[in-house]
């Protein structure tokens, strides 16, 4: 079973032993939420470099990190001047790349219109005519391979672990996923199907999948559900407990596990399920 710290990734200490074949995580916006309060600018930018560092340490060659985050400008004011405009992702891969880990795809995640569960926007009587502040309804995920190799030793062929009707839909870079609207138990969740596609694009059954910003869980539940083992990192007492008790849940429902692709006997188009 897989290892939850409860501790700060930012600390070498709170990471498990074992290394990582695939890292899906989301890490904090700078957007003011409660858990990220303590972090001045200059802080966070540390916080990304160096939990971005230990993951990538540890990450075995050819495996995967993983990174949701949204179009941080676009978050930092309503109203007004724009104050905030750096995107955290250039820098990212800047970082990793001294770490040796190097930028192999990028996906916009759609998600559903902006209106639909934000307190941002709604239309009114006050607007201003010609007053209009576009809020995305998607956010980014860039993914970085590890060492001189996009591949991974040892593991089977493409036709063993996926079809090629789901490969063919997921290479396509925009993924329409709608968000998670019931964010009443964590204030930032991703959807289990956004790591869901992850696992099985990037990593084969019996993986490692690791997530430093664990939060409520989805990563974890999502690599069991998929036969991969799971380690992660949460910092928050009430976010760890609330992610133990998820994975509990997910492992006393075993009949919703996904079921291991099997591959049809000549490599060709089959079914989706
Ligand atoms: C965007 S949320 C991740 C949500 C997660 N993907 C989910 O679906 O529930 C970021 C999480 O990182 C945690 N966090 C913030 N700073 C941290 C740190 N230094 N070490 C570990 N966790 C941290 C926050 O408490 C929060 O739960």
């Amino acid at each position: 079973m897989g290892n939850i710290t409860l501790g700060d990734s930012r600390d070498p200490s709170s990471y498990p032993k074992e290394k990582f074949h695939l890292t899906i995580t989301s890490p904090p916006y700078f957007v003011g939420k409660e858990y990220e309060k303590d972090y001045s600018f200059d802080d966070y930018r540390s916080l990304l470099k160096d939990v971005f560092r230990e993951t990538a340490k540890r990450t075995v060659d050819g495996g995967k990190i993983a990174i949701n985050i949204a179009d941080i400008a676009a978050f930092s004011k309503v109203t007004g001047r724009v104050e905030e405009t750096d995107q955290v992702l250039p820098e990212i891969t800047r970082n990793l790349k001294e770490d040796d880990c190097h930028l192999l795809a990028r996906y916009i995640w759609h998600k559903d219109d902006p209106w639909v569960n934000s307190q941002h926007v709604c239309y009114h009587d006050k607007i201003p005519s010609t007053y209009v502040r576009a809020l995305p309804n998607w956010e980014y995920i860039w993914v970085y391979y590890k060492g001189d190799s996009t591949k991974r030793e040892g593991v089977s062929p493409i036709d063993e672990s996926i079809s090629k009707e789901r490969w063919k839909r997921w290479v396509s870079a925009v993924w329409k996923i709608d968000s998670v609207r019931a964010n009443n138990d964590h204030a930032a969740k991703f959807p289990e199907e956004l790591a869901r596609r992850l696992i099985l694009l990037y990593s084969v059954v019996g993986d490692t999948i690791f997530d430093p910003f664990m939060g409520s869980g989805t990563t974890a539940v999502a690599a069991y559900r998929n036969d991969r083992e799971y380690a992660g990192i949460e910092r928050d007492f009430k976010y760890h407990a609330l992610c133990i008790e998820n994975i509990d849940i997910a492992l006393s429902q075993p009949s919703i596990k996904f079921k291991p692709y099997v591959p049809p006997e000549k490599f060709k188009q089959d079914k989706l399920y």
